[in-house]
């Protein structure tokens, strides 16, 4: 599985890589508000630092638009994705650029049938809101689990599953285990996911037992 990372900021970025964990990078025009500079100048830094896919999210709301925002986006670094909203002019805009070898993220998606639709557009990756749902009361996983089992009886279906609207590890390990390709993960959660506190309370045992033996001062 691999792990995006679910920010703009740089510097998390670059803790998160010191990790050795990330395999690309999601962001959305809430990320890069809080991140209070110019998009491009953003995503052409985060893509020197990633160097690998970052996804952009077009907001243009007509097929027309959001083809044109896309071909400028993507010149930003050499493995941007675009992140396109399911919409029947998102799935148009979708369709025209597979088409043309720009890979896409279709995102804010809720539903099993809105994966069916973005995964016939040609999608490159799609986006399912995990939490999202469980902040209304949905059972997100049970929607990761549909779209999983749908993609996988189609071996023709290339598209790949970025678990997103990550809340708590217990997403990151269910999204695991059901298959996805992806999991997008917010510094918070890979900060929670490292912690334990049977290894905090191991190491200072040892660090005592240490002293006693002449190996820590
Ligand atoms: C990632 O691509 C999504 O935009 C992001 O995971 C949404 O997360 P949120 O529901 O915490 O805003």
């Amino acid at each position: 599985m691999k792990i995006f990372i679910d920010t703009a900021n740089l510097n998390e970025i670059r803790k998160a890589k010191a990790l050795g964990l990330v395999d690309g990078v999601t962001t959305n025009p809430t990320l890069l508000a809080k991140e209070g500079e110019e998009a491009e100048t953003l995503i052409r830094k985060i893509w020197e630092e990633v160097k690998g896919p970052v996804n952009v999210e077009v907001t243009g709301m007509t097929c027309e638009e959001m083809v044109k925002e896309a071909k400028v986006m993507a010149t930003w670094g050499e493995e941007i994705v675009i992140k396109i909203p399911i919409t029947s002019e998102g799935l148009k805009t979708v369709k025209i650029l597979s088409s043309e070898g720009i890979h896409t993220n279709v995102t804010l998606l809720f539903s099993p049938s809105q994966a069916i639709l973005a995964a016939k557009a040609g999608a490159t990756y799609i986006c399912p809101f995990l939490g999202r749902l469980d902040d209304i009361s949905f059972n997100g996983l049970e929607l990761i689990r549909q779209i999983r089992a749908i993609y996988s009886s189609y071996p023709n279906i290339e598209t790949q599953i970025i678990v997103a609207s990550i809340r708590n590890p217990i997403h990151v390990i269910e999204a695991a285990m059901l298959g996805a390709e992806i999991v997008t993960i917010p510094p918070a959660i890979i900060e929670q996911m490292v912690k334990h506190p049977l290894t905090e309370k191991g190491i200072a045992q040892f660090l005592e037992d240490a002293k006693k033996i002449g190996t820590k001062k």
